[in-house]
């Protein structure tokens, strides 16, 4: 059994505060995801786990066991980096085998414990081989084998894939995702990516300046994102904004602003009721949004004009103008489109985020 647990978790340097009241308890064998911008705190959060990093405040608890001030090289983890690193003059085996040759392990064993390794990542034959002999995607693969042969409670991975290409990078996901599928081990992984995040993880942990602003499950934090933050940050290309004053009275309300007036859906008459008069943020996604060509007179739509279009094969990003509002949608990509042209821009109420001007909570 391996339960993370971060209690209370504070990490400061030298009066910077760098992350805040982290808590969360991760289950044994899931997969959890830290996902936020650049300097967020992740690593700093994933090296405390490790051990790398003394804590300011708070507690960590693996396996049951309080590892406030253990070691690192007895808190039963294993850390993949992001610059792994490898030794240049040693063999593929040699490299794999170094943790164990350190802690002493029987040459048997060794040799067990790396084939075994070997085997699950699909290097078996390129063990006789130096770093400089391997491609990006194998050295990745030796890196992991370090960290597999360790057999550990908990695997830390921090950007293990953002050295690689684009290509590279979408299949080592997949094998790391099947990987974990079958070493049943949890895992806690740190990336500024947010595809990389809802892919893999069981949940993921969204942050920002050393705060979790949500955790959840992949999905549901895409569909209710907790506030404009992480709407803004999970999904590509990221949803649209546009700040608008609620309006009307009764069972009818709109937001309205320049050019727009967007009905708005019965369920959400009455959180936003109280907002008569002030001005909230409307938010949808590119796929909630339609582009007609006929005239049309929709409460939920708004006339624009065609900008910038984008084919990506299987769909077509078209950038739209409504007055000094941008909206990005995501249609067909049979659609016919040209810049300049005017279109009626429809909206999925049902798929309409409301956010607090102020605050940016979800309303
Ligand atoms: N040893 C250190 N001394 C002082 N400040 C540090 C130290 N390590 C990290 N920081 C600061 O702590 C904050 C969080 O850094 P951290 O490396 O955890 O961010 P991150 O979320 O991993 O970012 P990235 O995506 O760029 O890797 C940053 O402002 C960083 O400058
Ligand atoms: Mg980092």
């Amino acid at each position: 059994m391996a339960q993370v647990i971060l209690k209370d978790l504070n990490k400061e340097f030298d009066g910077l505060h760098v992350v805040k009241d982290f808590n969360i308890v991760i289950e044994d064998k899931e997969f959890i995801v830290l996902v936020g911008p650049s300097g967020c705190g992740k690593t700093t959060t994933l090296r405390m786990i490790a051990g790398l990093e003394d804590i300011t405040s708070g507690e960590i608890t693996i396996g049951g066991r309080v590892v406030n001030d253990l070691a690192p090289k007895h808190r039963d983890i294993a850390m993949v980096f992001q610059n792994y690193a490898l030794y240049p003059h040693m063999k593929v085996f040699e490299n794999i085998a170094f943790g164990l040759r350190m802690r002493r392990f029987a040459r048997p064993e060794i040799k067990r414990r790396v084939h075994k390794a070997a085997e699950i990542l699909g290097i078996m034959d390129l063990l006789d081989r130096k770093p400089r002999q391997l491609s990006g995607g194998q050295r990745q693969r030796v890196a992991l084998g370090r960290a597999l042969v360790r057999d550990p409670k908990v695997f830390l991975f921090d950007e293990p894939l953002s050295n690689l290409d684009a290509k590279l990078r979408v299949q080592m996901r997949a094998e790391i995702k099947r990987l974990h599928r079958r070493l049943e081990a949890t895992a806690v992984y740190v990336t500024h990516d947010q595809v990389e995040a809802l892919t893999l993880g069981d949940r993921i942990v969204v942050m920002r300046d050393g705060v979790i602003q949500q955790i959840g499950e992949p999905m549901s934090v895409y569909s209710k994102p907790a506030n404009k933050f992480v709407a803004g940050f999970i999904g590509s290309p990221a949803m649209n904004f546009a700040d608008l004053t609620i309006t009307g009275s009764g069972d009818s309300l709109w937001a309205m602003g320049p050019g727009m007036r967007i009905a708005v859906p019965a369920a959400r008459i009455p959180g936003l009721r109280p907002r008569i008069g002030r001005v909230v943020t409307l938010g949808i996604r590119p796929e909630h949004l339609r582009l007609a060509t006929e005239a049309a007179t929709d409460d939920s739509g708004f006339d624009a004009v065609v900008d910038i279009v984008e084919p990506l094969g299987s769909e077509l990003l078209v950038e739209v103008n409504a007055g000094s509002v941008a909206f990005t949608a995501r249609v067909d990509p049979k659609a016919r489109l040209r810049p300049s042209q005017p279109v009626r821009v429809l909206m999925d109420s049902e798929q309409l985020h409301f956010f607090d001007s102020d605050t940016q909570a979800a309303l």
